[in-house]
């Protein structure tokens, strides 16, 4: 059977959880204790939020755990009030093998303020029966009331070591053969998503099992960030015919759109700010120019000829 790496790989227990080592702790002090308030994760997507809750609750609940677990998405395509009555209808039976029961509901910040305080009702009425775990992206999104009622979670992007340990780790279990720059290139692409670098990593999974530098790019269709900083240093070494041609082929040749090109000269452009290879001065100017090209990309102008007309301008840095 084929199942997908990330499920292949997601950690059963708090223990092989990656990184979040005081959330976990804190979790695992609701293990000993036997019991947990209603709790609410936030923090951006492949972190380990679902993760975190199933083993949670996998620990919590014992042998018992599935008949006393209910996975809810709140932005479920039937509708909130679907969502709701489930859990109605979870709640108030009694837990049978378990000391309660847990309802984890995801994108809670996908729920409108009226279905919030709906939801906010039946954490309270459900309380000596069910804990919540509620999830979502930022918790600036979900009311007080319900924040007020929930211990909080923060879960921060994973560490590129983290994730680079943690794919080296899949690629061996699945006798695969990794590029040490490919696992690097993946993680700087993914930005602390495990999700996302778990799933570049078995896309740009060659038959021969190997995962090279040039097949990860295949897959995350970015430009190689070496390039990218050599049509800057082209432009700005006053070489606009190479720098131009440089652009044409990541443009043409590999497909790389517009904006996304235009994101990586901002990253590279930034990089080369904080490690003093561009004076502040400059650094300025180029954000100015890059900004204004950007504006005009996404109002729907020529990407190439745009693009084209910013290099030129690098052309005017000292
Ligand atoms: N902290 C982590 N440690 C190990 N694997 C992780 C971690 N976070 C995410 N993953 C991997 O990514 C997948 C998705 O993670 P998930 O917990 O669903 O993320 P989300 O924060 O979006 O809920 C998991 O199945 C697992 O393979
Ligand atoms: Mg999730």
């Amino acid at each position: 059977m084929n199942i997908p790496w990330v499920e292949k790989y997601r950690p059963q227990t708090l223990d092989d959880v990656v990184g979040q080592e005081q959330i976990v702790t804190r979790l695992k002090r609701y293990v000993d204790e036997n019991s947990m308030p209603n709790i609410m994760f936030t923090g951006s997507a492949g972190v380990g939020k679902t993760t975190c809750a199933l083993a949670l609750a996998k620990s919590l609940l014992g042998e018992y755990w599935q008949q006393n677990f209910l996975e809810l998405n709140a932005s479920d395509a039937r509708g909130i009030d679907t969502v709701r009555n489930e859990i109605k209808s979870f709640c108030k039976l009694k837990a049978v093998g378990s000391p309660f029961r847990i309802i984890f509901l995801d994108e809670v910040d996908n729920m409108t303020k009226d279905a919030q305080q709906a939801l906010r009702r039946e954490m309270e009425m459900y309380t000596k029966t069910s804990s919540f775990i509620l999830s979502c992206n930022y918790s600036s999104k979900i009311i007080d009331p319900i924040q007020s009622r929930c211990a909080i979670f923060r879960f921060a992007p994973i560490k590129a070591f983290e994730i680079i340990k943690r794919l080296k780790y899949i690629a061996q279990e699945e006798g695969i053969e990794a590029e040490e720059t490919a696992l690097e290139n993946i993680v700087y692409f993914t930005q602390g998503d495990m999700r996302r670098s778990i799933n570049i990593l078995q896309a740009s999974t060659t038959e021969d099992k190997k995962i090279t530098e040039d097949a990860v790019y295949d897959v995350i269709s970015r430009a190689k960030p070496k390039d990218v900083r050599k049509i800057i240093n082209k432009a700005l070494d006053k070489d606009f015919m190479g720098a131009r041609d440089l652009l044409r082929d990541i443009l043409i040749v590999e497909g790389i759109s517009g904006d996304d090109l235009i994101t990586q000269l901002y990253q590279e452009v930034t990089e080369m700010s904080t490690s003093g290879l561009l004076d502040e001065e400059n650094f300025v100017k180029i954000m100015e120019y890059m900004s204004e090209c950007d504006y005009r990309i996404r109002e729907g102008a020529n990407p190439r000829l745009q693009l084209e007309a910013l290099i030129s301008k690098f052309l005017l840095v000292k």
